[in-house]
């Protein structure tokens, strides 16, 4: 399994329906994942999941989405064949004339050396702690970490960016 590079400067676009189904992919969306657009659209997100990911993360991305606010959050995806990027991806709720959310788009890029140097470590014990004691222990490992660091995600997150 090989980690793809990608142009720094090249966005990578997704959006889905509010089921998190995809609707729109650009083209390095679709080299990077490996699959073919007739794949991609209309298959649940998570078809590009990778397994070194935690739960908490996604958990908090939905919840935030869901309630209408945008979120930043390191991502490690998996293409077709295994290999897989990381991506700092920003998440945000579409909105209808009435305000109802009608859809989520997602625009990702590199994370920078030293925000993996962060996040590789940090989703290990995460992931490590939901196999000892399930999403409750890492969600209370997420929350201590993050007061830790000052008590803002959102900082934390874009300040490993900086
Ligand atoms: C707009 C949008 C983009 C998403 N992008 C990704 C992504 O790139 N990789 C990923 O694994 N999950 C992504 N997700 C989250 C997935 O919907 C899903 O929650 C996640 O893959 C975990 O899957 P699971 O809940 O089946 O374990 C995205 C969700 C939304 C709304």
């Amino acid at each position: 399994m090989k980690e793809l590079s990608f142009d720094t400067n090249e966005p990578i676009v997704s959006k889905t329906d509010t089921k998190g189904r995809i609707t729109y992919g650009n083209e390095l969306f679709l080299r990077l994942a490996g699959y073919t657009e007739t794949e991609l659209l209309g298959a649940p997100h998570n078809i590009i999941r990778h397994p070194d990911m935690p739960r908490i993360v996604f958990k908090l991305l939905w919840d935030t989405v869901q309630a209408g606010r945008e979120i930043y959050a390191y991502v490690i995806n998996r293409a077709k064949n295994g290999d897989y990027y990381w991506v700092l991806a920003n998440v945000t709720p579409s909105f209808d004339a009435k305000g109802n959310i009608v859809g989520y788009y997602s625009v990702r890029r590199r994370p920078t050396p030293h925000a993996l140097s962060v996040i590789q470590p940090f989703y290990r014990e995460l992931l490590a702690a939901e196999k000892r004691g399930g999403m409750e222990a890492s969600a209370q490992l997420f929350e201590q970490t993050i007061s830790q660091k000052g008590g803002r995600y959102d900082q934390f997150i874009l300040s490993l960016q900086a």
